[in-house]
């Protein structure tokens, strides 16, 4: 198991930290894992002068599979848009052509008072969020700022989905649906979007090959409405970049912190990339206080998907459901009664655990 590891910016190091302690510990254990480590993001920036130096780009080809932490930082929020850390993860996902990008928001039961939803509503939750992620807005041209005849400035972005893009993670979501509760709802907004109006056509045409999934359709609008107002109506969410980027934020809160919401982005063959869906929290970076749990519950992913161990990747799910019972949390998840930590001794009694 070839592993390239990019911690990035701000908590990025922290929290990978904790999860390479985890990697370490079955590697001990027997598992053949390699690790490489480059930079990203700032890191990337300060070394190279470039978000995703070619030899992080060349690195990640090369290897089986991705941990990455987190990119950000204050100091580069006025660099010129190509240099800024964002884009190091933007390249780096469209460069391994990681389109399938799986959000799961999953409620520890440990956890429901965390919730910022009342706990009846978010108990025993289970979603997976699907997000396409090498296209739409985020990759759509033309863009930029243009200057109006009359001087004014305008800035424009350019919403894109090809059929091709949108069958290929329709059939990811259906596949996924498959294994869980057999529900797909395809979130779009086709009563205003032409792009939308396409991907609802196709994600229906992709169904018919499906028959066991029950498919149904919802506006983004009325999605971020439901996902507060009911979201155990949901199985698997299928949606696009942009909406997918929003929805997968929301749906983070409902099970308590963004701090343990770990994704898997995924490319044709199952090599894929694996970070935590929070950023890298310049604010608390350092501290030892971050919540190094969605890290570790990606590498959870990574042996799930990448290198279909799902053994290891519940043993994994496991002992972070352990720690959590044995009521260790750190700061974001805290209440009272239970044992406040650091990322240094969570990551430590993960492992321990495991
Ligand atoms: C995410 C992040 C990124 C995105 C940013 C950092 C570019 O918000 O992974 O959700 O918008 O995809
Ligand atoms: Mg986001």
């Amino acid at each position: 198991m070839k592993i390239a590891v990019l911690p990035g910016d701000g908590i990025g190091p922290e929290i990978v930290a904790q999860a390479s302690k985890v990697l370490e510990a079955l590697r001990s254990d027997g598992l053949k894992i390699e690790l490489e480590h480059a930079h990203i993001g700032g890191a990337g920036y300060d070394a190279a002068g470039d978000p995703l130096p070619d030899a992080t780009l060349n690195l990640a080809k090369q290897s089986d599979a991705v941990l990455l932490g987190a990119v950000g930082g204050y100091q580069y929020d006025t660099l010129a848009r190509p240099l800024r850390p964002e884009q190091g993860l933007l390249r780096i996902r469209k460069g391994l052509s990681l389109f399938a990008n799986l959000r799961p928001a999953m409620v520890y039961p440990e956890l429901a008072n965390a919730s910022s939803l009342k706990p009846e509503l978010v108990a025993g939750l289970d979603i997976m969020i699907l997000r396409e992620l090498t296209g739409d807005i985020y990759f759509g041209q033309p863009r930029g700022v243009r200057t109006l005849d009359n001087g004014e400035r305008q800035g424009f972005d350019t919403m894109l989905y090809s059929e091709s893009e949108i069958r290929r993670v329709a059939h990811v979501g259906f596949q996924i649906a498959m294994k869980r509760n057999k529900k797909v709802c395809s979130v779009d907004k086709a009563n205003v979007l032409d792009t939308s109006m396409l991907w609802r056509e196709i994600v229906t045409e992709v169904a018919k090959e499906y028959s066991a999934v029950e498919l149904s359709h919802m506006y983004v609008d009325n999605a971020a409405m439901q996902l507060v107002r009911a979201p155990k109506q949901f199985d698997v969410m299928l949606t696009g970049n942009i909406f997918g980027d929003i929805l997968s934020d929301e749906a983070s809160m409902l099970t308590g912190s963004i701090g343990m919401l770990p994704s898997a982005s995924l490319d044709a063959n199952n090599k894929g990339l694996y970070e935590p869906c929070h950023g890298s929290a310049p604010d608390i970076a350092g501290k030892n206080i971050a919540n190094p749990l969605a890290t570790i519950l990606s590498v959870a992913m990574m042996m799930r998907y990448t290198f279909a161990r799902e053994d290891i990747a519940q043993r994994i799910e496991a002992a972070v459901r352990k720690t959590l019972q044995r009521g260790l949390r750190t700061a974001d998840i805290f209440e009272a009664g239970t044992q406040k930590v650091g990322t240094d001794a969570m990551g430590a009694a993960v492992v321990a655990a495991l």
